[in-house]
């Protein structure tokens, strides 16, 4: 190199060569150094449940601010679960939120997402292992019996304020076994009933075969049929849907608004009713929350994929007793209307 600038030839190809060098080294560092972009699947068992269209708007808010891909996937059934989570895989995805159509598929789906090495975070319905113990993987839930107790709380406050007597008075209540937090949840419902001084003999129960409207719709003829001679009705079940199956049903056999008092637990679905310009059976429902279960789960997963920081084992969120009087101010409130 001479002072008055520029190189010889050869002096200056080395030069290129190393600068070409470092820029491409450089570049492979950083190539190297990337996390690939994040993507993260959303699992659920009734993709057309108003409840499920939350929770995937929600968790979709957060991929938004974050910048990452969410894979909304409707799996009603065991076989759908396991191809979807092969798919993911296939697709590059690092982790997935899932409400499984079937709580005893738990053992195989960590088993799957172990196998294809995704992280796993498992919201409403909780995986059940073949001991019939809860299995160990991070959980998102409804605080079930508490909420289920103010459902029983609700139908007996408005009993006592229309004036009702035990004696003429059935509960119908749609359950669901299968499902711990759905026992849990009418369980709840029954204690805080008869510990009030409903008759616990007066408390029908009614088996419903899906967890949908026309489920508890069939369940809750069946109880109609059985005591056609009773003319006042509570209806309680796992959600709103179930209540407003027992509702609808009532409707169709002429016992009126008047006459039946349902609390639901949800707050998406039963508010067409209370929108409707009589009111109906569907007294009330427990607003429950489906941002925390939508955004929260989205962005505990990505926070786990992204900085390695775990989730907690089990998040359980609480709900609102809402009216057809008191729901618009109490969403507004909440920034859901
Ligand atoms: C279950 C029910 C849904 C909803 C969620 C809330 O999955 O089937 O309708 O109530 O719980 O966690």
């Amino acid at each position: 190199m001479n002072i008055r600038g520029g190189l010889r030839p050869a002096a200056a190809a080395i030069a290129l060569l190393v600068a070409a060098g470092v820029i491409s080294f450089a570049g492979c560092a950083r190539s190297r150094g990337a996390k690939p972009a994040i993507k993260i699947g959303f699992l659920v068992k009734q993709p057309e449940e108003p409840w499920f269209q939350n929770e995937w708007r929600f968790a979709q808010e957060c991929a938004d601010k974050y910048h990452f891909t969410l894979v909304k996937i409707g799996a009603v059934d065991g076989e759908k679960v396991l191809s979807a989570i092969d798919n993911l895989a296939a697709q590059g995805a690092q982790g997935f939120i899932i409400c499984t159509p079937d709580v005893r598929l738990g053992p195989a789906i960590v088993a799957k997402a172990k196998a294809r090495d995704l992280k796993l975070f498992s919201v409403d319905d909780r995986f059940m292992g073949a001991d019939g113990n809860f299995m160990d993987v991070p959980y998102m839930g409804i605080a079930a019996r508490e909420i289920g107790r103010g459902v029983g709380r609700a139908l007996w406050d408005e009993m006592q304020r229309r004036g009702w007597k035990t004696q003429e008075t059935g509960a119908c209540a749609i359950t669901f076994d299968e499902l711990y937090t759905a026992q849990e949840r009418t369980e709840g419902a029954s204690e805080a009933l008869t510990a009030a001084g409903f008759p616990k003999d007066h408390i029908y129960e009614a088996h419903q075969k899906t967890t949908d409207v026309p489920g508890a719709f069939d369940a809750a003829n069946t109880v109609l049929t059985q005591h056609g001679s009773v003319k006042k009705w509570l209806a309680f079940g796992l959600n709103d849907e179930a209540v407003l199956g027992a509702v609808r049903a009532m409707e169709g056999r002429g016992i009126s608004a008047a006459n039946s008092i349902g609390v639901g637990i949800g707050g998406d679905t039963g508010v067409v009713d209370f929108r409707k310009p009589k009111p109906t059976g569907f007294y009330a429902t427990m607003l429950i929350n489906p941002r925390r279960h939508g955004y929260e789960t989205a962005d505990y997963m990505y926070r786990w994929i992204k900085d390695g920081i775990a989730p907690p084992k089990v998040t359980l969120t609480g709900a609102t007793l809402v009216t057809r009087k008191t729901y618009a101010k109490i969403m507004r409130e909440q920034g859901r209307l």
